[in-house]
């Protein structure tokens, strides 16, 4: 770390691609190895409040509430940055995010390099992140100096990105602590993706609509697994008629979903209905769907309260709007 080298790392949200966020040689290996574009900014990584607060000109005394009711933990709060912050880790912006993970390896791994980390997602730029050791080493292999192997992450989608602004909160991404929660202390306003992709918007321009995507089409239909099922035999009828082969069609859903001849594979973010533990499969089943070779992926909505929001967030980026079937079918 000291020398500019590169360690994927595991936190408690998803696995982290470090390298010294005070070197802008060391960051730039980061862009390299994940092919990101570089007007997308990094999140740093600190060891304690006071470390991370160091990092940032100004800290309102909300930010100091959030940080002591959430770190360790799964909230990264964006604030205006001090110079030696070098620039290609926050685009340009003149705000840095920060956040303090809550995982004993990441804490140490900081600890020891003695310095802040800058930590994106460690996966392909666009692709869907990793919440395992193997999942780094499936996609970035040895373009990384070291893998840190902590098992499997816990919360399994990444940190809540809150700016802070005045006495207020702009929700940039959700994530790891519930918009609920932040609300019983902050106001928060959230942003609409037009908002965020707009030229004025450089809110966050690491938001894109198009994001954690699996190798396979990914669609994330409107309806239920029983009226989506409806209409597959509708469809199924047809292509018989017509002598076309059915697809292999791979379906992540959550709660009750029946088996059926027309599904190849199923995967069940959470047969009894419990919105973290579905945050928490997410990304692996999309990994474990995309290796079953199947030729699409319809995905089922999950109730937007809660961690179901972000788990939403990532299903629409990773459909990338594509929310029909039709077309598909035809
Ligand atoms: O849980 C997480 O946050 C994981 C682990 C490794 O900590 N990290 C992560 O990093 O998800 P990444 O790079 O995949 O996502 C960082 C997000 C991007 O959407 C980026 O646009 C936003 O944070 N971001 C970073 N700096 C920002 C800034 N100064 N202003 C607004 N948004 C910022
Ligand atoms: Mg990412």
């Amino acid at each position: 770390m000291q020398k500019g080298g590169t360690v994927a790392f595991p936190t408690e949200t998803v696995y982290g691609l470090g390298a010294n966020a005070l070197d802008p040689k060391a960051v730039f290996k980061i862009f390299e190895i994940k092919k990101r574009p570089t007007f997308d900014p990094l999140i740093v990584h600190a060891a304690s409040m006071r470390e991370a607060f160091l990092l940032c000109s100004e800290v309102p005394e909300i930010a100091r509430t959030l940080a002591k009711k959430f770190w360790p933990g799964a909230l990264t709060l964006v604030l205006p940055k001090k110079q030696i912050i070098p620039d290609l880790v926050t685009s340009g912006l003149s705000t840095v995010a920060v956040r303090v993970p809550n995982h004993p390896v990441a804490l140490e791994l900081i600890h020891r390099a003695r310095r802040p980390l800058a930590a994106p997602s460690a996966n392909p730029f666009g692709r869907t992140s990793p919440t395992s050791a193997e999942h780094v080493w499936n996609d970035l292999g040895e373009a990384v100096d070291m893998i840190l192997d902590g098992g499997s992450t816990s919360i399994g989608v990444e940190s809540t990105v809150l700016q802070i602004q005045g006495d207020q909160g702009i929700l940039l991404r959700p994530g790891g602590v519930t918009l609920e929660e932040l609300r019983k202390i902050i106001p928060v306003s959230t942003v609409t993706p037009k908002e965020l992709e707009s030229s004025e918007g450089i809110l966050s321009p690491g938001l894109l609509k198009s994001h954690y995507a699996p190798n396979t089409p990914l669609y994330l239909v409107k309806d239920s697994f029983k009226e989506t099922l409806k209409w597959l035999e509708g469809k199924n009828n047809e292509f018989k008629r017509l002598g076309k082969p059915w697809p292999r069609i791979g379906a992540l859903c959550f709660g009750q979903a029946p088996k059926s001849p027309l599904i190849s594979a199923l995967v069940n973010l959470s047969p009894k209905k419990d919105i973290r533990k579905a945050a928490s499969e997410l990304f692996q089943a999309m990994r474990k769907l995309d290796k079953m070779e199947v030729d699409l992926i319809v995905a089922f909505p999950v109730p937007e309260m809660g961690m179901g929001a972000a788990v939403m967030d990532r299903l629409r980026k990773a459909s990338a709007g594509k929310n029909n079937l039709k077309p598909f079918f035809e």
